[in-house]
């Protein structure tokens, strides 16, 4: 689909008329990190997956980077699918795009998962790191990158039970172009925080993280649980970074049983 000039991957499973849930991938994947949660809510809901701009199929477009052009992006999405309402459900830079959003558009959001994110900015050292990636990649190229960053995605146990997901997860960053990966580590390193809006944040809100969550650690999310009044907080076990793909089954129960609380 054509949104704002550019071609826009997603798709649409599940039941048309139905509630709507949209699943925002994580840096560095694409739309099919959320192939594990089709199944069990496609009998009751309307499941949109979509690749933001320069991952997976969607195109780049000409625009710099950042997270408030994904947000709008995300806007723009609903819109040409006339959908008015959604429950959003974000998983890292994905919960990160669904906070600028809401902070934004809340008027157009029934309820918010929040899956291994935080809310705060980078760092001085976070920024430096990604400077550093930036350069990795140009000098040694993506596979290199894809090695180096999957061992910070899984818990330890997941290397010894989940190689299909470990396969899967290095194929969507080797998917990804150079430029596609540098611009989007530049447009992470100068997000906003989205900590001041958490108390404003009126719908319901569940909030899951890995246990072993190297990233957005457990403390990440437990403080924006203190910050969101009546938010749930979900630690996951057998869990890293990909809490979805780790222990899908404990993801699926959680996110199943809160949006039947939501419609
Ligand atoms: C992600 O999974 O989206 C990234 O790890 C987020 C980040 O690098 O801040």
């Amino acid at each position: 689909m054509i949104i704002n000039n550019l071609l826009v991957s997603y798709t649409d499973e599940g039941q048309e008329g139905s509630s709507v849930i949209i699943f925002i991938h994580g840096f560095p994947f694409n739309k099919s990190m959320w192939n594990l949660q089709v199944e069990p809510l496609k009998d009751n809901y309307r499941l949109i997956m979509y690749d933001i701009r320069g991952h997976g199929n969607s195109d780049a477009g000409n625009e710099v980077f950042s997270i408030d052009l994904f947000a709008n992006d995300l806007i723009g999405l609903m819109d040409a699918l006339k959908i008015d309402k959604a429950i959003l459900c974000g998983l890292s830079m994905g919960g990160y795009i669904a906070l600028n959003a809401m902070g934004k558009y809340h008027e157009r959001f029934d309820a918010l998962v929040l899956s291994d994110t935080q809310c705060i900015a980078d760092t001085s050292e976070a920024k430096e790191k990604r400077m550093r990636a930036i350069e990795s990649i140009k000098y040694t190229g993506v596979e290199k990158y894809a090695e180096e960053n999957i061992k910070n995605f899984f818990s330890p146990e997941s290397f010894l039970t989940k190689g299909k997901e470990i396969a899967d997860v290095r194929e969507m960053i080797v998917k990804t172009s150079e430029q596609s990966l540098c611009s989007t580590l530049l447009a992470l390193s100068v997000r906003k925080e989205t900590c001041h809006i958490l108390p404003e944040i009126k719908v319901p809100v569940l909030i899951m993280v890995g246990n072993e969550d190297k990233i957005t650690p457990p403390a990440a999310a437990r403080f924006m649980h203190e910050k969101i009044e009546g938010s749930f907080l979900k630690i996951i076990d057998h869990a890293g970074h990909l809490s979805n793909l780790e222990n899908p089954g404990e993801f699926n129960v959680q996110l199943k049983k809160f949006v039947a609380s939501v419609y």
